[in-house]
Formats: structure tokens, sequence, C-alpha cells
């Protein structure tokens, strides 16, 4: 018997971590979405040598992507990645980003 309540103990415990991970992830919409460029920028914006986005506003972040998505601005690399992503996707990565202090 007790064996059967300590598994269920186990099941509540994982059901109550995934709903945390669950809430976690909505109250942060935008850190999936940045996790992309984490890579080439760092995961608070302090790239590995590549352009720094801390410090930046919202705005400054959304409108430069909106012009590495357009093609006429950068090198290539950005452009093929701001064009990947909606307005809103866009916005929600720009206000993660400059959120990271
Ligand atoms: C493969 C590496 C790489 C990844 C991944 C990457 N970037 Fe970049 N990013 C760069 C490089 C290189 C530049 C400078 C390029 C240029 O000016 O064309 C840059 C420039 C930028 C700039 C302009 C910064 C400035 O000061 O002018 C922003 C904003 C930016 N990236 C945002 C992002 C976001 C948001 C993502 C994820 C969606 C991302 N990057 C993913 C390499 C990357």
């Amino acid at each position: 018997m007790w064996k059967r309540t300590a598994s269920m103990a186990v099941l509540f415990g994982l059901a109550v971590s995934s709903v945390q991970v669950a809430q976690a992830q909505v109250a942060q919409p935008g850190r999936l979405l940045a996790s992309n460029c984490f890579q080439c920028h760092g995961t608070n914006g302090k790239g590995p040598g590549f352009d720094s986005l801390a410090g930046k506003s919202t705005n400054e972040i959304y409108k430069e992507l909106k012009e590495f998505q357009s093609g006429k601005e950068g090198n290539g690399i950005m452009a093929k990645h701001a064009m990947a992503y909606t307005d809103e996707q866009l916005k929600l990565i720009s206000t993660w980003f400059a959120a990271q202090k």
C-alpha cells in the first residue's frame, strides 16, 4: 500500500514541476524565441565577440531587426535570422533582450 502512495507522490511531484515549467515559459514568452540568438549574442545579450545587444532598448533592437529583415542592413547573417520571425515574435525577442541586465 505505501508503495502505491509513494509512486502517487512521485507522479504528483512530476505534475507539479511540469506546471511550474509551463508557467515559467508563459511568464517569459520571448525567452524561448531569443534562445536562438544566444549562441552569437550571449544569454544576456553580451555576446562572445558579436555585436552586443546589452543596454539597447526594445525599440532599438526591434528597429535593427526590421532593417536586417528588409535585407538593406548588415552582411546577411542577421537578415536570414530576422526573416524567420513575425513582427509579433520580433517584438517579444526585443522586449526580452532589452530586459536583460
Ligand atoms: C550566427 C550568429 C548570429 C546569430 C544566431 C544571431 N546573430 Fe545577431 N548579429 C550577428 C552578427 C555577425 C551581427 C553583426 C552583423 C551585421 O551588422 O550585419 C549581428 C547583429 C545584430 C544586431 C545589431 C546590433 C548592433 O549593434 O547593430 C541585432 C539587434 C541582432 N544581431 C539581434 C539578433 C537576434 C534578436 C537574434 C536571434 C533572433 C540574432 N541576432 C541571432 C550574428 C548573429
